[in-house]
Parts: C-alpha cells; sequence; structure tokens
C-alpha cells in the first residue's frame, strides 16, 4: 500500500509549501505529450447486451447540440459581472483581517482587477480540463473491451470537442486574457492518461474530473446572471451528467470482479485525484499575475471562514459517486477516513449521479419548447 507521501508527494495535507513547489515550468510551450501505455482493444462481441449503457448512448445521439446555438450575440461587461459576482460573494474584507497581509491597501480597483483575473482563470481551466476530457474520452473509445462503451465514449468525443470549442470561443470573444494549465491540473490529467489500466481514466476522469466539473458548472451557472454563459453552462451541464452516469453505470459493473488489492489501488487514485483537484483552487497563477506574494496570498485565502464551506461543496457529486461503486468503505473504509480527512464525507448520502441526466436534459427541453 502507497503512503501519503508516496501518493500526492507529502505528508501533510495544508503543507503551503510543498502545494506551491509544483508549477508550470513550460508555459510558453504550444504542445504538451503524454506517453499512453493503453492497449486498444477489438472486441468481436457485437451484442448490445448492457441495456444502461445503451440507453445513454440513444440519449446522447438525440441531445447534440451546436454551439452556434447559443446568443453569441450578447454583450458582455466583463467588469459588471466581476462585480456582481463580488457582491454575491461578499468581500473578502469583511471575512479576514487583512492588516499585514499583501491586501492591506488593496481598495475596489485592485479587488476588481481580482476579480476579473480569477475569472479569466477559472473559464481557463474548464477549457483546459475539457481539453483532458477529449483527449481521455477518445481513450476509452480504444481501450474500453464493451461494444457499448465504445459506441457510448464516441457520442463523448463530440460532446468534449463542443465543451473545448465554446469555453475557448468564449475565453477569446468575452473576457480578457487566457492562463496556461494550473499545473496540479495538468499532473492529474497527465496520470490519468498515462495510466494503462482502461477503468482509470473511467475514474480519474469521468468519476472525479468531471463529478467536481459538474459541481462547479452548477455553482457558477446558478451565481452568473451574465445570460451567455448561462445557457452555455447549462447546455454543457446536460452533456457532462451523461458523462458521469456513464462512468458510474460502467465502473458499477467492472468493480465487482476486482479483487481486494485492485479496489485498493482504485481508492488511493480517487484520494490522490481529489487532492491535486483541492490543491489546483488555491489559483497560485492568479497571485502571481497580480504580482502578490504567492505563499502569503495563499496563506490569507486559506483564513476565509467561508473556503471550506464553498470547497467542500465542489465534492457534492464525486462522495456519492465513490459510495455508489463501493470504494469508500472497501479495505475497512480507507477512502472514507481520507474522505474525513478533506472535509467532504458528509456528502456521501446526496444523490449520486447514476440518473441524473435525464433531469438535467436541458437541450430536449429548449427543442419541445420551441417546437411548441
Ligand atoms: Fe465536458
Ligand atoms: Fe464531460
Amino acid at each position: 500500500m502507497a503512503s501519503t507521501e508516496e501518493m500526492i508527494g507529502r505528508q501533510d495535507l495544508d503543507d503551503v509549501e510543498a502545494i506551491l513547489a509544483i508549477t508550470n515550468q513550460d508555459v510558453d510551450a504550444v504542445a504538451h505529450a503524454v506517453r499512453a501505455e493503453a492497449d486498444a482493444i477489438f472486441t468481436w462481441d457485437y451484442e448490445q447486451s448492457r441495456k444502461p449503457l445503451q440507453k445513454l448512448y440513444e440519449k446522447a445521439k438525440t441531445s447534440q447540440w451546436n454551439s452556434k446555438d447559443l446568443p453569441w450575440d450578447t454583450e458582455v461587461d466583463q467588469e459588471q459581472v466581476a462585480l456582481a459576482n463580488q457582491v454575491q460573494n461578499g468581500w473578502a474584507e469583511n471575512r479576514i483581517d487583512l492588516a499585514g497581509t499583501p491586501f492591506e491597501h488593496w481598495g475596489d480597483p485592485e479587488w476588481l482587477r481580482f476579480g476579473i483575473e480569477s475569472q479569466n482563470w477559472t473559464l481557463s481551466q474548464f477549457m483546459h480540463g475539457e481539453q483532458g476530457a477529449l483527449i481521455c474520452t477518445a481513450q476509452i473509445v480504444e481501450t474500453v473491451p464493451w461494444i457499448d462503451a465504445k459506441y457510448y465514449a464516441s457520442t463523448q468525443v463530440m460532446d468534449e470537442a463542443r465543451h473545448v470549442e465554446v469555453f475557448s470561443r468564449y475565453l477569446n470573444e468575452k473576457l480578457s486574457g487566457i492562463y496556461p494549465i494550473n499545473a496540479h491540473l495538468r499532473m492529474l490529467l497527465d496520470d490519468i492518461i498515462a495510466d494503462s489500466r482502461w477503468d482509470m481514466t473511467y475514474l480519474g476522469m469521468q468519476i472525479m474530473v468531471e463529478g467536481l466539473a459538474l459541481a462547479a458548472f452548477g455553482f457558477m451557472h446558478q451565481m452568473t446572471t451574465e445570460p451567455l454563459l448561462k445557457q452555455l453552462l447549462r447546455y454543457v451541464m446536460s452533456d457532462e451528467a451523461r458523462h458521469v452516469a456513464f462512468g458510474v453505470l460502467s465502473l458499477k459493473e467492472y468493480y465487482e470482479q476486482l479483487s481486494a488489492s485492485e479496489i485498493r489501488e482504485r481508492q488511493e487514485f480517487a484520494f490522490e485525484a481529489a487532492v491535486r483537484m483541492r490543491d489546483r483552487f488555491l489559483q497560485q497563477e492568479v497571485w502571481e499575475r497580480l504580482g502578490v506574494d504567492v505563499k502569503e496570498a495563499v496563506k490569507v485565502v486559506l483564513q476565509d471562514p467561508d473556503r471550506p464551506v464553498f470547497q467542500a461543496l465542489l465534492f457534492s457529486k464525486i462522495v456519492p459517486n465513490c459510495k455508489k461503486l463501493g470504494l469508500l468503505d472497501a479495505a475497512d473504509g480507507w477512502l472514507r477516513t481520507r474522505f474525513t480527512e478533506l472535509g467532504v464525507i458528509q456528502f456521501e448520502d446526496w444523490v449520486d449521479t447514476g440518473e441524473e441526466y435525464t433531469t438535467l436534459d436541458e437541450v430536449a427541453r429548449d427543442r419541445a419548447t420551441t417546437a411548441a
């Protein structure tokens, strides 16, 4: 069994120095190569025997949308959007004592600039994460041994291309800057792609990365008053709910035949992914761009009393799905203990995402309204 240090590169979850020591060195490179060692599997069994996957595939074929359907002519005033977000979130100086910190003398213009950069950063990470999903699902088409799963994954490849496209277009046309991929997110995506076991691609991408994305998109969708972004997120979310369901339905079957030690490896992978995703939310690249001492800034961020609640909510889809897959309680509850340490175990009985796609199908609803 791996030690915490072997899994995440540090002993203490909140070791700020170790977290910030991971940075992207090649931010100017236009390409990044990851060696994938997985076998591409042909199957000669063309029988569609997995009814839930077949149903999901049929749903995916009729729920495709076109990025051109979104109202791209909407005028977006990014300052107004950032201000509205700040009003909703409340002001940091009302929650934290900023005396003696790098923010001591910050006024409205500095906080506004931070709001704008934070939005640029967040949407950039969404875009890069979507490209990770595009690559992972193309990999699943090759590596999964079941024909129903290859069919379904091929629809997801198309969905993810559309997601990369809409986030990229939104960043280019409506926002004011693009950030390189966050170092922790890149590390996680690299690990997922490099793993030769097909089910690890699913666990890393469909359960962990997409589970978090579904929750994060949900927040932003609820919070934003910007109509283009709101609709864009609604459409993306209706796809993402299917993607997470794909992971839950496929892994549920596969995990039933794994040995205890193989399940334990999956638990460790889930824990490592959870830590990487938590680390990325420190937004270290934003502080760097604003010329603030990153370590000092992060120390302040960690003091925000609202932060643990918000951060934990991002795991509200992941934890019930891990429970449904039997990952929480296997190996004497190893992952339950880790998720308790991360402060996210309270979501274990929230609704899992095996069927949520049926209620999130906004595209079908919109089409029905237009046709009526
Ligand atoms: Fe996506
Ligand atoms: Fe997805």
